[in-house]
C-alpha cells in the first residue's frame, strides 16, 4: 500500500487498536432531513471527540462542521438519487480534486449488487478506486440492499467480495446474525458495519459487540447513535466495544451514563 493512502487510512483505523469507530451523518444525501440530524451544527459537535471519523458529504461539511476540527473526514460522493426515486441510479457526483481540497482522509460510494443500476456503480466504484490509487486516496465501498432483498450471508458476502475484486480499500456493509464470520472471511479487506435502521440501544450494542467478535473492524454508524436519546452515551458506548472490547452490559451502562 503507498505510504499516502496507508497514511490516511491510519486516521480512521486506529494503529493501537486496529479498529475504527466512524459516525456516518450522509443520509441526508438522499433522504433530507434526517430525525436527529435535522441541525447538523448542533446535533454534531458533541458526537465528534469520540468518533475516530466522519462520513459526510461536502455540503454538509463546509455549511455545518468547524475547519478547525480535528476529526478525519471521510467523504461520500456519489449520489444524485432521491427516496423518492430508484436509489441505485446513483453515480459518483463530487470530484477527487474536492476530496483533496476538502482534506479527506478517504472517499465512499455505495454499491447496489443485485439492482435496476448494478452495472453501473459496481464499475464506477471501479473507476473511483482508479482515481484514488493516483493521489493515495482510501475508498470506502457501501453495500447498499433494497428494500426487497435479504440480508443474509449469502448476499452481503456477494456484495461485499465484488466491492474488494473492484478495489475497495474498507468495505461497509450490513451484520447478520448468521455467518457473518463468512462475510469477513470472504472479504480480503476490512469490513466496517453501518447500523441500519434504529433498534433498541442494548440490540444495537449487542450488535456491534457481535461483528467486532466476528471480524469486522469496527462500525460506520448513524441512526442508532444520533437517533438515540443519548446519543453521547451511545457514542461511547460503541467507542468502548469497538476499541476496549468492554461488555455489551459494561457498555450499555456507559449509554445510561450518557
Ligand atoms: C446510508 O446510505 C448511509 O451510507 C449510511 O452512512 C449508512 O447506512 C450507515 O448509517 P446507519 O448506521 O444509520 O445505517
Amino acid at each position: 500500500m503507498d505510504w499516502g493512502l496507508k497514511n490516511r487510512l491510519s486516521k480512521t483505523i486506529s494503529p493501537k487498536t486496529g479498529k475504527t469507530v466512524m459516525l456516518a451523518v450522509d443520509h441526508g444525501y438522499f433522504q433530507g432531513p434526517t430525525t436527529g440530524l435535522k441541525n447538523p451544527k448542533e446535533d454534531l459537535p458533541k458526537l465528534l471527540p469520540y468518533a475516530d471519523s466522519l462520513f459526510i458529504t461536502r455540503g454538509i461539511l463546509r455549511n455545518c462542521i468547524d475547519a478547525n476540527t480535528n476529526v478525519p473526514i471521510f467523504l461520500r460522493v456519489s449520489g444524485g438519487t432521491s427516496i423518492l426515486g430508484e436509489l441505485s441510479n446513483e453515480d459518483i457526483t463530487t470530484s477527487m480534486k474536492e476530496a483533496l481540497r476538502l482534506n479527506s482522509v478517504g472517499v465512499g460510494m455505495s454499491v447496489f449488487v443485485g439492482a435496476k443500476n448494478e452495472d453501473r456503480t459496481i464499475s464506477n466504484l471501479g473507476r473511483l478506486v482508479n482515481e484514488a490509487e493516483d493521489v493515495g486516496m482510501p475508498v470506502l465501498a457501501i453495500t447498499a440492499v433494497g428494500k426487497d432483498m435479504v440480508r443474509d450471508a449469502r448476499y452481503l458476502g456477494l456484495a461485499s467480495r465484488i466491492c474488494a475484486e473492484m478495489g475497495a480499500h474498507i468495505v461497509k456493509t450490513y451484520y447478520c446474525e448468521k455467518d457473518f464470520d463468512k462475510v469477513v472471511e470472504g472479504c480480503p479487506v476490512p469490513i466496517v458495519i453501518a447500523g441500519g435502521k434504529k433498534i433498541p440501544e442494548k440490540d444495537a450494542l449487542q450488535m456491534a459487540s457481535n461483528a467486532i467478535r466476528d471480524g469486522a473492524v469496527g462500525v460506520d454508524m448513524g441512526r442508532n447513535i444520533f437517533q438515540s436519546d443519548k446519543p453521547v452515551g451511545m457514542i461511547k458506548a460503541i467507542n468502548a466495544i469497538v476499541h476496549k472490547n468492554v461488555s455489551v452490559k459494561e457498555a450499555f451502562d456507559i449509554y445510561k451514563n450518557g
